[in-house]
């Protein structure tokens, strides 16, 4: 192999990604005093988390009882008993700590009368362990994630953390040990391929969501971290459980929050009928997400949908005081006008189930390390929020739980580098010869090929793919099918032709390489999905079917186990569901209904 020379800069740390989980972990380094580089494709405040609306859970239990128990048990029903019960555990009791902190960072959080933070419901929040909803997602009116991003991005600067804006992280750098040396990334003005060369990587590259061609998801959304973690030979977890978000605006994908409903929205058919009550009569339209998209889906695929084409079905809210749409929920009132042509203080909101967040991902343990098989760590790499799968979302995650996740544990993953940097369990190995061969190979081959399919068409037969064989409801030959397509769509994007070689601010290169993520992320949800034959959360088949006498469909005694994806051979390996909580009784597996 060849031996390319790239330039390097030595850092004690570095973190992939700006969102929620990369900034909170910034602030642990750069206030440790830790020499860190933030790089991110887009100004922080631009990244993902500024989408995220209806508010960040937390039992502070501000107008009615609520503790972290209850918030726990909530979480592993939610996962369908796939989450890990001691993450969700840590999780849970860290939720007042983090968002409290949050509030003092400056985050500008709507307040009760009282002068405390407002708290609404949300979909399978609920008191006394199932009982009823509860108001536990802690909310700056609809624009919580845009107020979050901006808190920890001002902490940051006040920290000093050193950012590397329209930075595309290419490649992780792993030597023969397995230890992680860092990443090699482009400048995407300039084109220039640098190696950060670290201690300890963190990846918060956020989500994948942009696999499907309906999505909530910006378009940074590509997998990267996942793409890199599995071209360096790290397993992902979990890739069959993507969640559909019961709202998004039909025809558009824009996102409109859950809050809503939280807020006292009601979802009609185009009899008017309030058709939740039919699915979920106790939490009604705050059943869980996975619950009220596959009911939307139902009434739509039963000829109960609205529209000339029978096609989505209506979120009406016209029944609340405007004043509190206006005070709790003007950013969704802009979007439905906006986007829908409609004002929802006079006509409802025409929605339909969208792709809106991946459960597996990057596998971790609680302390953001990611982990082999064998539960042992891969030193010096660290993951935190979508990308990474601790597991506390299992099969299904509960809204509101993201921005915990990325607070928890962008958090925890930032001590756990700390500690590893300052009592020196890792320390700067040399880089490895070749380290950047494979990717200068890779990004030669997008200067040199000819004759290929364009990258913007190779993508969308990708999403296309995943849209058709792997949405709400799955059904085996579909998912047969699926597989054989995904893999004839990986030869397409091997070939791939940019058309427009300019070196300077080149988005078609930019949109090859993030297509070379994709396509991990496809593979590993398609063949993982087509392997799981159980109904489970956010993954049902036609041919594990609701039954009297299993009326999730799930089969726990074959299939309560995580799966792992390899990229090598496309193989699949199972490994154990963490049952032990830290510090409480084991929450059992039982049938889970709303
Ligand atoms: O509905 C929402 O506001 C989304 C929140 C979430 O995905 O956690």
């Amino acid at each position: 192999m060849n031996k390319v020379k790239i330039p390097v800069r030595k850092f004690d740390a570095v973190i992939v990604g700006a969102g929620g989980a990369g900034l909170r972990a910034a602030i642990q380094l750069s206030e440790s005093g830790l020499k860190t580089a933030v790089l991110s494709k887009v100004f922080p405040t631009r990244s993902h988390t500024v989408a995220a609306q209806g508010g960040v859970s937390a039992s502070l239990g501000n107008s009615e009882e609520d503790n972290w128990h209850w918030h726990m048990y909530d979480t592993v029903k939610g996962s369908d008993w796939l989450g890990d019960q001691d993450a969700i555990e840590y999780m849970c009791k860290m939720a007042p700590e983090v968002v409290v902190e949050l509030e003092h960072f400056g985050m500008p959080f709507d307040r009760t009368d009282e002068g405390k933070i407002y708290q609404r419901p949300f979909g399978g929040h609920m008191s006394n362990f199932g009982e009823k909803p509860v108001r536990r997602a802690c909310a700056a009116a609809d624009r919580t994630g845009h107020a979050m991003l901006h808190a920890l991005y001002q902490r940051n600067v006040r920290a000093n953390t050193q950012f590397f804006v329209e930075w595309m992280a290419l490649d992780l750098i792993r030597d023969e040990s397995g230890q992680v040396l860092g990443v090699i990334a482009l400048e995407m003005e300039t084109g220039e391929v640098v190696a950060f060369h670290a201690k300890a990587t963190i990846f918060a590259t956020g989500g994948a969501g942009r696999i499907f061609h309906s999505s909530t998801n910006a378009f940074i959304n590509t997998g990267d971290g996942l793409g890199m973690a599995a071209r360096a030979g790290i397993a992902l977890e979990d890739m069959e459980f993507w969640q559909f978000h019961p709202t998004g605006v039909a025809g558009a994908g824009v996102l409109i929050t859950e809050g809503v409903r939280g807020e006292g929205g009601i979802l009609r058919n185009s009899e008017g009928e309030r058709f939740m009550e039919r699915y979920a009569p106790n939490a009604k339209d705050l059943a869980s997400r996975d619950v009220v998209s596959r009911a939307m889906t139902t009434e739509i695929n039963e000829g109960r949908g609205c529209g000339p084409n029978k096609d989505f079905v209506l979120l009406d809210i016209t029944h609340l005081d405007p004043a509190t749409i206006m005070k709790r929920l003007p950013g969704i009132r802009e979007i439905s006008i906006q986007f829908a042509g409609i004002d929802p203080i006079k006509a409802p909101i025409p929605v339909v189930p969208t792709c809106h967040y991946q459960m597996g991902g990057i596998p971790t343990n609680y302390h953001g390390e990611v982990v082999n098989q064998d539960g042992s760590a891969v030193k010096g790499f660290y993951a935190a929020g979508e990308c990474a799968c601790a597991s506390v979302h299992g099969a299904n995650r509960l809204g509101t739980n993201s921005l915990l996740d990325l607070l928890v544990f962008g958090k925890s993953s930032g001590d756990a580098v700390v500690e590893a940097v300052k009592n020196s369990s890792v320390v700067l190995k040399d880089l490895p010869d070749g380290f950047a061969d494979r990717t200068m190979a890779r990004l030669n081959r997008l200067e040199t090929q000819t004759g290929g399919t364009s990258v913007d068409a190779t993508r969308l037969e990708l999403q296309r793919t995943m849209q058709k064989h792997c949405g709400v409801f799955r059904f085996n030959d579909m998912l047969i099918d699926g597989v054989a397509k995904i893999l004839e769509v990986e030869k397409l994007v091997g070939k791939t032709e940019i058309k427009d070689k300019s070196k300077v601010w080149n988005t078609a290169r930019v949109e090859a390489l993030e297509l070379d993520n994709l396509i991990e992320v496809a593979k590993a949800t398609m063949i993982s999905a087509e392997a799981r034959k159980e109904s489970r959360g956010a993954h049902v088949r036609d041919d594990a079917p609701d039954t009297a006498a299993n009326p999730n469909g799930r089969d726990d005694a074959e299939w309560h186990k995580h799966t792992l994806w390899h990229r090598e051979g496309n193989k699949l390996s199972y490994k154990p569901v963490n049952m032990t909580p830290l510090s409480v009784e084991t929450i059992a597996l039982k049938t889970r209904s709303y």
